[in-house]
């Protein structure tokens, strides 16, 4: 199979953490004879210092006519405390969710037996914790109108379609039927009216999958029922902003947020990301844990390749480094850095 794909490392620790799913990607490429054509571009506070814009039109065209697209992070602490800013980072990553229409993001969680003692929970919490977050992406309170008013006040906008509903409802669904059939659906229904058509669309569409266990929560109940009891979900379904909040919550009870992948799905290309930020902190220490990424580079081959063997040996690869102790210092007491884990994981491929 050939393959072109846009690399966009962003910032922080992106360049560090892709250059090692671009080692396991390589690794994949020789063993199973596939052709994996890499491009890079800019994006991110780094695209900013070099061309004023977070999002080029070189890499937005770079993004369209890739079959997939491997994403790094994205901020930069210079950005964060000044509000007044006209340009930022993040500008670059939602203009290109919505030029891509990457409407889906699909974020597991899973706790690896291994590292159960890193997690902040109790272990028989953790037990039998396997559920997937679908984060609806191009709508809501992120792209809404927003503005201050004549008198200095200040404000956001939520909008959601019927439509627009319906499309990431329908991949929960699809997504629930392969997995244990159930969806709650996370909401302000008791406040918010877009929460309302949230859950008329949801109850309507439900009726087309019978086989699926249907169910109704509202954002503050979910947050508690995630840690008190995270193994009761399977699929959650939810729109823009909760799900933001929601995963980085959900990231935290499976020891490190540095191990979880995603992937935002597109009409036609899609694209795929550690759901950890640009941990500034860290950049160019070569001690961020590059696993999230390179799960997200399996998700790739997987959900936008149909490569399902190729993402398998990537899991597993994985799944044997940590079993065997390896890993950097957020999950390992003999830590190894960036790149060891990079290498590692390759030779277990
Ligand atoms: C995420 C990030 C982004 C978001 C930021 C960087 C705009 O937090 O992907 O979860 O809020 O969606
Ligand atoms: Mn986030």
């Amino acid at each position: 199979m050939r393959k072109k794909i846009a690399v966009l490392p962003g910032d922080g620790v992106g360049p560090e953490v892709v250059e090692q799913a671009l080692k396991v990607l390589k690794k994949v490429s020789t063993k199973f004879h596939h052709e994996f054509l890499f491009k890079n571009a800019l994006i991110g506070a780094s695209a900013i210092d070099k061309t004023r814009s977070p999002l080029p039109d070189e890499t937005l065209n770079l993004c369209k006519s890739s079959d997939a697209i491997l994403f790094g992070a994205i901020g930069d602490p210079k950005y964060d405390n000044n509000p007044t800013l006209k340009v930022r980072p993040e500008q670059g990553l939602l203009k290109l969710r919505k030029s891509l229409g990457l409407y889906a993001n699909i974020r597991p969680i899973r706790v690896f037996e291994k590292l159960k003692a890193k997690s902040p929970l109790k272990e028989t919490i953790l037990d039998g914790v396997d559920f997937v977050v679908i984060r609806e992406l191009i709508g809501g309170i992120y792209f809404g109108e927003r503005g201050r008013t004549e008198n200095g006040d200040a404000f956001d906008t939520s909008t959601y379609s019927k439509e627009g509903i319906i499309r990431v409802a329908k991949f929960a669904f699809e997504l629930a039927r392969k997995r244990n059939k159930q969806v709650t659906l996370v909401d302000k229904a008791n406040v918010l009216e877009t929460s309302r058509l949230w859950r008329e669309t949801v109850e309507e569409l439900a009726k087309k999958y019978p086989d699926i266990t249907v169910e109704f929560m509202f954002i503050d109940n979910a947050a508690m029922q995630i840690i008190k009891k995270p193994s009761s979900f399977d699929v959650i379904l939810t729109e823009n902003m909760f799900g933001d909040i929601l995963t980085d919550e959900a990231s935290v009870i499976t020891g490190s947020i540095g191990m979880l992948p995603s992937a935002s799905i597109g009409e036609k290309t899609s694209l795929y990301e550690p759901i950890h930020g640009s941990y500034p902190k860290a950049k160019g220490t070569n001690t961020a844990n590059p696993i999230g990424t390179i799960l997200s580079a399996a998700m790739m081959l997987d959900l936008s390749f149909g490569l399902t063997k190729e993402a398998k040996a990537i899991e597993n690869a994985v799944e044997k480094a940590i079993n065997q102790g390896y890993g950097t210092k957020d999950i390992s007491d003999n830590p190894l850095s960036t790149s060891e884990i990079g290498d590692k994981i390759v030779s277990l491929i």
